[in-house]
């Protein structure tokens, strides 16, 4: 397989992990309850568009590189509290920045280096995903 395949490959299970992430947080500002409703409401909605725009950055990505860009949107964790809503987000920015990573190597093995640097900025949004999240799961009883 070339190196260019394998990055659509992976560029595209990428894709439906946002896509995944879109439905999540849309999913989660619904279902949120208690005296914090509103400020998890309005934090969960407000990661809808970041994750969309990186879904959006992806698709046109693997179109550009001869790809064909899934539809595929995997089931996303059920949670019963807002804190598993929490523990389930954490989970995936986590993971989606060891893909990043990993997406980062391949980009590079491709000679994608425009690809490269975008992927770099998905890492910076991530990461402060990631970083809001464990800050809101600090002192949480
Ligand atoms: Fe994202
Ligand atoms: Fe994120």
């Amino acid at each position: 397989m070339s190196n260019t395949k394998k990055l659509i490959d992976g560029l595209n299970e990428d894709l439906s992990a946002e896509y995944q992430a879109v439905v999540m947080y849309q999913t989660y500002a619904s279902l949120v309850t208690g005296p914090y409703r509103q400020e998890l409401r309005a934090f969960f909605e407000s990661e809808v568009p970041d994750e969309l725009g990186h879904a959006a950055f992806l698709a046109d990505k693997i179109v550009a590189l001869g790809g064909d860009p899934t539809t595929e949107v995997p089931k996303v964790p059920s949670a019963k509290t807002n804190k598993e809503m929490l523990e389930n987000a954490l989970q995936a920015e986590i993971e989606t920045i060891d893909r990043y990573m990993k997406r980062i190597d391949q980009a590079d093995e491709a000679g994608e280096l425009s690809v490269k640097v975008r992927l770099e900025d998905l890492v910076v949004d991530e990461s402060q995903h990631r970083d809001d999240i464990r800050r809101m799961l600090k002192d949480w009883q």
